[in-house]
């Protein structure tokens, strides 16, 4: 079983430049691509901006940040990835613009190499059938904020093989992540218990049970939970909220996984959360107000 050297990444937004920062930071060499230079450069920021936080916070030496930003290349071109040992594509949760990306991967990359998706909800199985290597194609799912969060989630296909698994918690574990191993059913674990509790919370707000800010100091302050349910929802993004809801709803058809209508609408009036500085709170100032 080859040890895995290096790691190319689809996609440098929220996830992927987590996923960049943390491989390169554990001695992996890094190649990364987004479609324009602009996204690049955009993405490539987050990364340097995170580690220099890290070093200003003490979490890092400079050494080590400058060691890893030499191990991490950018690139536009897909081409890039073809001598990498596991490529983990982190773009946009939409399956035919993953099923493109895998297809197309599929004739650069070498062979003996492992595909992953970081999606949150889309089927592993499924999105395999894109490419010639079904028993080498896995989820990853990693958690936002990638650098801090311990968790990886790895996700079995029906034709995942055991050396594709060995060969992921092995990774996850040079990333100092813990692993857990989930069936690719919607939402795996963490989502499948996640999604219908902050769905649940935005009901219970859509239905005046108390303020936005009481429903989150009642989970905070009495459950000891980081964050709220609705600033979660905001942090994780009302859009891919309601992407990963609608996900299980199709395939389970039951009343928890149901999108209530307020989300609907905040995602259609584009209050997506953080990220568009609006959701269930204000967050132009980067915090939730
Ligand atoms: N990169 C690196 N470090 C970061 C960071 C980032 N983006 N954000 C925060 N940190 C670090 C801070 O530097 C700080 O470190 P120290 O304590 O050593 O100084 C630590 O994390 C705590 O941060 P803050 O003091 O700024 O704020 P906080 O205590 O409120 O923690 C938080 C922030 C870690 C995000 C915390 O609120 C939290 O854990 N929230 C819940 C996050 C969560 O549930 N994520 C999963 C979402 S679900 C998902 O991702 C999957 C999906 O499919 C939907």
């Amino acid at each position: 079983m080859a040890e895995w050297k290096k790691v190319g990444v689809v996609g440098c937004g929220l996830m992927g430049s987590g996923i960049v920062e943390v491989a390169a930071r554990s001695g992996f060499d890094v190649v990364v691509r987004e479609a324009t230079r602009e996204l690049l450069d955009k993405g490539l920021g987050k990364v340097k901006k995170s580690m220099d936080t890290g070093v200003e916070k003490g979490k890092l030496k400079p050494e080590e940040r400058d060691a890893a930003s030499r191990r991490i290349r950018g690139t536009l071109d897909l081409g890039d990835f073809r001598d990498c040992d596991v490529v983990i594509e982190a773009i946009t949760e939409d399956p035919k613009a993953k099923r493109e990306v895998h297809a197309a991967l599929d004739a650069i990359v070498k062979p003996e190499a492992v595909f992953a998706s970081n999606t949150s909800s889309i089927s592993i199985t499924e999105m395999a059938t894109a490419t010639k290597r079904p028993e080498r194609f896995i989820g990853l799912h990693f958690f936002n904020p990638v650098p801090v969060m311990k968790l990886l989630e790895i996700v079995r296909g029906l034709r995942t093989s055991d050396e594709t698994v060995a060969l992921s918690k092995a990774f996850g574990e040079k990333l100092g992540k813990v692993s857990i191993l989930a069936k690719d059913t919607p939402g795996f674990i963490v989502n499948r218990l996640l999604v219908p509790y902050l769905l649940s919370a935005i009901r219970a707000y859509e239905q005046g049970l108390g303020t936005k800010e009481d429903i989150d100091r009642g989970m905070t302050l009495g459950c000891a939970h980081p964050m709220g349910p609705l600033t979660l929802s905001d942090f994780v993004g009302l859009d891919t909220a309601l992407f990963i809801a609608d996900v299980m709803f199709d395939e389970y058809r039951t009343p928890e996984y149901a999108a209530p209508p307020l989300l609907r609408r905040m995602v259609a009036a584009g209050f997506t959360g953080r990220k568009s500085g609006r959701g269930f709170y204000d967050w132009s100032s980067g915090q939730p107000k």
